[in-house]
């Protein structure tokens, strides 16, 4: 056989290799058969040495335009395989836009924020504002405004979060309290929803982040009936039925006399659970009226100005609507306990 119909037969022997290559690396394997330092063409030009320097030129031209139809050929096939793909992977991945949608894919709000709106509503129309304070407060704000001595124990390492530059995550929303009476003139009334923070050992019944809302009034002659009163209206119109309520006496520094409402446990009703360990009570609602020094401490005259205040916990009050048996579901982010509100 000549050098030219080696040439000629080497170009279809190359086409047909390379039309049935169905991927790169096949491509690649038979580009270098062929077109490759060692492939067959790049042998046969070796040849090309021992010939005239008439026939270099004749077979050296023929030779390089082979080399040239062989790559264009590879390139033709691997953009022809590169379409193949992409076809198949366009079936395959095929969706359908115009496929109406599931309307009641619809996201909801948190059932702790659903209950704090309801409170919020229940109030304004009591004649109450809505109020707002930031997360991280002073010890001034939180503590010592509110008549907590320096060596109280809730201001204990154990109990509160405290930020790197000595101010901390307020433990309870009776921050605002003191926002109120250093920026409202009296007689004002206000509630006080917010997210509060607590150093705690988490369990069913207790989170190191939940929610209460606070509330506050102050003007003259406000007594304890008054504050039953509004306590009643609030819990009969959260659960739509009576429930079940004790006052006991407590203890927290900035009321007196302070009180605790408990109510009787909704999950269980009174038999004893874990979300009421086991009492059958549920203490829901801290309250009692404005401690002097508390008024005083804000610029108010305790022989003029009177009130009330009250810490409501939302989670509770949530989980006692719901039969919820543990708190921990509210921050979990589990859409299939969300997704039932
Ligand atoms: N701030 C108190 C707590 O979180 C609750 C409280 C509020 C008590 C208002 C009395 C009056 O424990």
């Amino acid at each position: 056989m000549s050098l030219l119909e080696e040439i000629n037969s080497l170009i279809l022997e190359a086409e047909s290799s390379l039309s049935k290559c169905n991927s790169e690396e096949e491509l690649d394997a038979s580009k270098n058969l062929f077109v490759g330092k060692k492939g067959k063409l790049t042998q046969v030009l070796k040849g090309l040495a021992a010939l005239s320097v008439e026939e270099k030129k004749t077979i050296g031209k023929v030779a390089n335009e082979a080399q040239v139809r062989i790559e264009s050929f590879l390139e033709n096939r691997r953009a022809a395989l590169k379409e193949e793909f992409y076809q198949i992977k366009l079936k395959e991945e095929f969706i359908d836009a115009l496929r109406p949608v599931n309307g009641n894919e619809r996201g909801t709000l948190h059932p702790i924020t659903q209950i704090q709106y309801e409170i919020e509503d229940i109030f304004t129309s009591m004649g109450f504002s809505v109020m707002d304070g930031p997360e991280v407060e002073t010890d001034e704000n939180n503590f010592a405004a509110l008549n907590f001595t320096e060596d109280h124990p809730a201001r204990d390492m154990q109990d509160t979060f405290y930020t790197t530059d000595g101010n901390l995550l307020r433990t309870h929303t009776s921050a605002i309290q003191v926002r109120a009476l250093r920026n409202l003139k009296p007689p004002f009334r206000i509630i006080a929803p917010g997210r509060v923070f607590r150093y705690e050992e988490v369990d069913a019944s207790h989170e190191n982040t939940f929610y209460q809302v606070e509330g506050m009034v102050v003007g003259e002659n406000i007594s304890i009936a008054n504050l039953i009163y509004t306590m009643e209206t609030l819990l009969s119109s959260v659960f739509r039925t009576s429930v079940k309520t004790r006052l006991r006496p407590g203890y927290f520094p900035f009321v007196e006399p302070g009180f605790e409402l408990d109510i009787q446990c909704l999950v269980c009703e009174g038999k004893g659970c874990s979300v009421c360990k086991q009492s059958g009570w549920l203490e829901l609602l801290p309250c009692g009226l404005i401690h002097p020094n508390v008024l005083s401490h804000a610029g108010h005259d305790p022989k003029k100005w009177t009130g009330f205040a009250f810490g409501l916990g939302l989670d509770r009050l949530v989980m006692m609507r719901y039969g919820i048996n543990d708190i921990r579901y509210f921050q979990s982010g589990n859409l299939r306990f969300l997704n039932q509100f």
